[in-house]
């Protein structure tokens, strides 16, 4: 069970806050270090060493090489309580980096374009914080520096490997920087929060032959545009409207020669969701339409399913922790929004299975510096001084969460 203070907004406000201000500089020292090695999931050994230095040269406890690359830093207040962890994930992406910044990526075709660097930066900030703060909270606060975000994951190996027990953890908050939203927002709700993300194949066998005598042939790429046309039909005709999913083929690959009848195709592509339910019902309907229209036209087909990430789902009593502690921070409530939602997936979902937890959105955007491209493009940047503001959440949940004996 969490309880969070009645007074939101403590009276060690300003201390917080210009302690935080005086990391700024490092902050950005720290991001654009690790910005300029971007590593991809799993190999993010240079990243896992800079952490390391950092948090050795603070004198705080760390257990390396879990998940391969992944650190656990453990950081105790100088009174029992609670314990608390805080996410945040390190690895890059196979993206060459078009930004003509002099701390951009010096790793060809690998680049931090989805802010992974801030995020590591900010894990800092809040280390080096509550290392020099800890007269000031209760309990453990554990921070786990997360290999693979991007793929194949690197949430659930780091719990399997037993890094919400010993001590056992009782809650969990993360954050993602947001270019979706402009800097000096934030994004919070409670409940389902990002979806689920799966994949799947469908490989339509028809019988190939002469482009001019189709009579002996099953064209399979007219199979599978009618089952493409077909699985339109599940969102629009079958998910209840006051439900959310998506059903998208992104890939469709069959042929050789423009006057043959291609003997075999194709298809790939991603579902997103909420709801559990729907985890059940998307994949029987896929096959479903899958097989039914391949009947139909005498195909035979293969189909392959994989689930990725379920759905990110928050606690209604963290997000409301989170809330607080982001409307003491920005001091505009209508900067932290209650409904935002997104159908991308993370891998935090894991950690929020096991765990009552929270997860946000950092708004990061800053369109007048040209600081708004979007996520996961080769221009992506954000704005820096984003990292001090969730430095200052995570310093201001902790307060919340850990002193509440
Ligand atoms: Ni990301």
């Amino acid at each position: 069970m969490v309880t969070t203070l009645s007074n939101p907004v403590s009276q060690s406000f300003p201390q917080v806050r210009s302690a935080i201000q005086s990391l700024q500089p490092q902050l950005v020292e720290w991001r654009r270090r690790l910005h300029q090695c971007p590593e991809l999931g799993f190999k993010e050994h240079l990243t896992a060493e800079f952490v390391m230095a950092k948090l050795a040269e603070w004198q705080i406890d760390y257990q390396a090489k879990i998940a391969e690359t992944g650190i656990v830093a453990t950081i105790s207040g100088t009174m029992p309580g609670p314990v608390l962890a805080i996410r945040a994930d390190m690895d890059a992406l196979p993206i060459q980096e078009e930004n003509q910044v002099e701390y951009r990526s010096q790793h060809d075709g690998v680049m931090h374009a989805c802010g992974h660097d801030g995020h590591t930066a900010i894990a800092l900030g809040i280390a080096n914080y509550l290392s020099q703060h800890r007269h000031t909270f209760a309990g453990t606060v554990r921070i786990i520096f997360q290999p693979a975000e991007e793929g194949p994951g690197g949430a659930k190996p780091m719990i399997e490997a037993g890094v919400l027990q010993n001590p056992q953890v009782d809650a969990m908050i993360g954050l993602h920087l947001w270019n979706l939203l402009p800097l000096g927002t934030v994004g919070v709700r409670s409940g389902p929060f990002m979806a689920a993300a799966e994949l799947f194949t469908c490989k339509i066998f028809g019988k190939g032959g002469h482009g001019a005598i189709p009579q002996q042939t099953i064209d399979s790429i007219v199979v599978a545009a009618q089952v493409v046309n077909a699985l339109q039909t599940i969102v629009a005709r079958n998910v209840d409207p006051l439900d959310t999913a998506v059903v998208s083929v992104g890939k469709f690959h069959a042929g050789s020669a423009r006057n043959a009848i291609a003997d075999s195709a194709e298809l790939g592509g991603t579902v997103r969701y909420f709801k559990p339910a729907l985890g059940e019902f998307l994949p029987q309907r896929i096959e479903q339409i899958l097989a039914g229209v391949c009947q139909a036209h005498g195909a035979s087909y293969e189909f392959d399913y994989q689930k990725l990430y379920p759905p990110v789902v928050n606690d209604a009593e963290m997000a409301q922790l989170v809330r607080s502690a982001a409307e003491a921070v920005i001091e505009t409530p209508a900067g932290v929004m209650p409904e935002c939602q997104t159908m991308a997936a993370e891998d935090m979902s894991f950690f929020l299975q096991a765990v009552p937890g929270c997860y946000f959105f950092l708004g990061s955007a800053n369109p007048a510096k040209d600081l708004a491209y979007p996520h996961h493009h080769p221009r992506f940047d954000f704005d820096e001084t984003a990292l001090g503001i969730g430095v200052e959440i995570f310093a201001r949940c902790v307060e919340k969460f850990c002193d509440r004996q």
